[in-house]
């Protein structure tokens, strides 16, 4: 159960494997995640569920801690202790019309199933992938097959456009698309400003909050954040909001507490 195979170096730190789970395969929806433990006792860790077949499901995961770093030496035929998923609410996918879908980093990776989901029911989709250096950029020849339209942006200009993915926002607006509806995924930061832009720009945006859970399951509280006038736990209730509604200043805040320990446990590993 739960054995590795197919384990592919994407970019610089960033992985992708496929794991046999016939259960979670045959429910898992676009939009759902796991946790992975990969060693008994080991740190949980929420990845979402990129594709799947009848009996696998595909991850994909960076190195940014002691968990994940371990999880990056196993090798196919090794298997995680335990995946417990699927978690989380499916995206509400839809026909809207023209979709713009913005994947920022490692976000691209939980964009593909929403990708390939909007595509089945009839949507144009018009992607943005971002990423600091054209090396970096994962999942490019996924995204150009599925979409109407891609833009690629990299803030050296390696690659693509030189910008952010608000910079490609702007221009697909500017080229006389007019965007029912978006989808942004990727660091909160620019989860921020890209609900910014597209509320200068008019159209409503979704955004995952995958990036902020801990434990996953409603138990540690980690992933709380302040939606609208209410407290909502991005495990149980997301991870997809309205970006609009989120109090990005807050969360970004409180995240920038976990850094510490991060970074501590990471250098407690070292010794
Ligand atoms: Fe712990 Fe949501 S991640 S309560």
């Amino acid at each position: 159960m739960f054995e590795i195979s197919e384990k592919k170096k994407l970019a610089q730190d960033v992985y992708s494997v496929w794991v046999e789970a016939p259960k979670i395969a045959a429910h898992a929806q676009p939009g759902q995640f796991v946790i992975v433990i990969a060693e008994e006792e080991g740190e949980r860790i929420p990845l979402t569920i990129v594709d799947k077949t009848e009996d696998k499901i595909r991850l994909i995961f960076q190195v940014v801690g002691k968990s994940t770093k371990k999880m990056a030496t196993f090798e196919n035929g090794d298997s995680f202790a335990h995946v417990v998923g699927p978690l989380g609410n499916p995206s509400e996918i839809d026909y809207y019309g023209t979709v713009l879908l913005i994947g920022g980093g490692i976000g691209v990776a939980p964009i593909l199933p929403i990708l390939k989901a909007l595509k089945e029911k009839g949507n144009r989709v018009i992607s943005i992938m971002g990423a600091r250096t054209g090396d970096l950029l994962i999942l490019e020849d996924e995204f150009s097959q599925l979409s109407d339209k891609l833009i690629v942006t990299t803030d050296d200009g390696s690659k693509g456009m030189k910008g952010l993915v608000t910079d490609g926002m702007k221009k697909v607006v500017s080229d006389g698309e007019k965007i029912d509806k978006a989808w942004a995924i990727g660091p909160v930061i620019m989860m921020k400003f890209a609900t910014k832009t597209a509320q200068e720009l008019g159209f409503p945006i979704i955004v995952s909050l995958n990036p902020i859970m801990v434990d996953g399951t409603g138990m540690c509280g980690g992933c709380r954040v302040t939606v609208g006038d209410s407290v909502k736990f991005a495990c149980v209730d997301g991870p997809e909001f309205e970006g609009e509604l989120v109090e990005w200043d807050e969360l970004l805040k409180r995240l920038g507490q976990y850094k510490v320990e991060e970074k501590e446990s990471l250098e407690e590993k070292k010794k």
